[in-house]
């Protein structure tokens, strides 16, 4: 299916247009599918898709579609937000969990069917960083993965520490197989975080990567300082829970939302040049290619390094609506 890149004028009208394109997809859905059949929405965090979910719940609650046969599941969620105890940790105003209930499911006045957030918040950090700096010199029992400054923690299966082996069966496998459950992804809604990553898949990590648990780039953990939603870096989590981009781009549709120059240059590269796990967003060039139907809703700013490419993207073979 060609790549469509819509380009839209600011803030607001990203949100329009993308929630339009969420709303037809499940009113769509809804109206062909059997009644117990459920839409299954991917859903990410992050400042870009808010006026998106509030467009989204204006349209639940006006009953464009039917919220209650909605299940969605959520790409990410922090691990060592402040805390004790998981429920501590999930109720954190930072939490991915709370943010979702903040944005999205608190203002619909029919709740979804089910949501679901990895369970970041389970984890006990200290506890992970233990079995981390026992086994650090033993690559049979896990292993840094990645090219660059953040980092996939790769679990090596049945080893010898009975927490890691919890975290990777019952919190990361758990997830991939609850999704599967219900049958795979409808829609997923994608964000871009700092240098092109994607939920916290970050750069350098391979792409053919399912669930992942992540140590953190710095560059994502400087960001989280300086959009707000920490005070310093030293109380921003370092680690964290993640679908990786194998399993997001097996949704049926991948819709990227991008607001802001900070992702000007990833976006651009995301097209233009090749598939890299050092952009991890491009790899929708090749989800695109096997037949996944790929929607990029950017705002101005973020894509100002296409605004004089258009015949380069046409000739790539996408289709760019300019709405400018
Ligand atoms: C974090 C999240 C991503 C999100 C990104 C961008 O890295 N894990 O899923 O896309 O932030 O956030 P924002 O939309 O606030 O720019």
């Amino acid at each position: 299916m060609p790549m469509k890149i819509i380009i839209t004028k600011d803030f607001d009208d990203m949100s329009a247009t993308a929630s339009e394109i969420v709303v037809d997809d499940i009113k769509q859905f809804q109206k062909t599918k059997q009644k117990k059949d459920n839409y299954i929405l991917g859903l990410a965090t992050g400042n870009t898709p808010t006026g998106l979910y509030k467009k989204l719940a204006k349209a639940a609650n006006s009953n464009e579609f039917d919220p209650e046969a909605i299940v969605s599941f959520n790409l990410d969620e922090y691990i060592g937000l402040p805390g004790d105890t998981s429920s501590e940790r999930v109720l954190h105003p930072e939490s991915y969990a709370f943010f979702m209930v903040q944005e999205l499911f608190g203002l619909l006045n029919k709740k979804f069917k089910k949501s679901y957030v990895p369970a970041g918040t389970e984890i006990d950090l200290n506890k992970l960083l233990a079995e981390l700096d026992k086994y650090k010199n033993d690559s049979s029992v896990y292993e840094f993965i990645g090219s660059d400054a953040g980092k996939q923690i790769l679990i090596k299966p049945n080893g010898p520490s009975d927490y890691l082996n919890y975290i990777n069966k019952e919190i990361l496998d758990a997830y991939m197989d609850k999704i599967k459950k219900f049958g795979g992804i409808d829609l997923h809604i994608v964000g871009v975080g700092g240098r092109g990553h994607l939920a916290f898949h970050e750069c350098g990590i391979p792409l053919d990567r399912e669930a992942l648990l992540v140590k953190l780039d710095d560059n994502t953990v400087g960001n989280a300082v300086v959009d707000g939603h920490f005070k310093e870096e030293i109380f921003a989590p370092k680690y964290a829970i993640s679908m990786g981009a194998k399993a997001i781009y097996r949704a049926k549709t991948v819709l990227l939302v991008a607001n802001g120059k900070r992702k000007s240059e990833s976006i651009a590269a995301s097209l233009l040049g090749d598939v890299t796990d050092k952009v991890p967003i491009s790899m929708g060039q090749e989800y695109a290619k096997n037949g996944g139907n790929m929607i990029y809703v950017i705002e101005k700013e973020a894509a100002s390094g296409l605004l004089n490419k258009f015949d380069e993207l046409k000739r790539k073979g996408f289709e760019v609506v300019n709405k400018l």
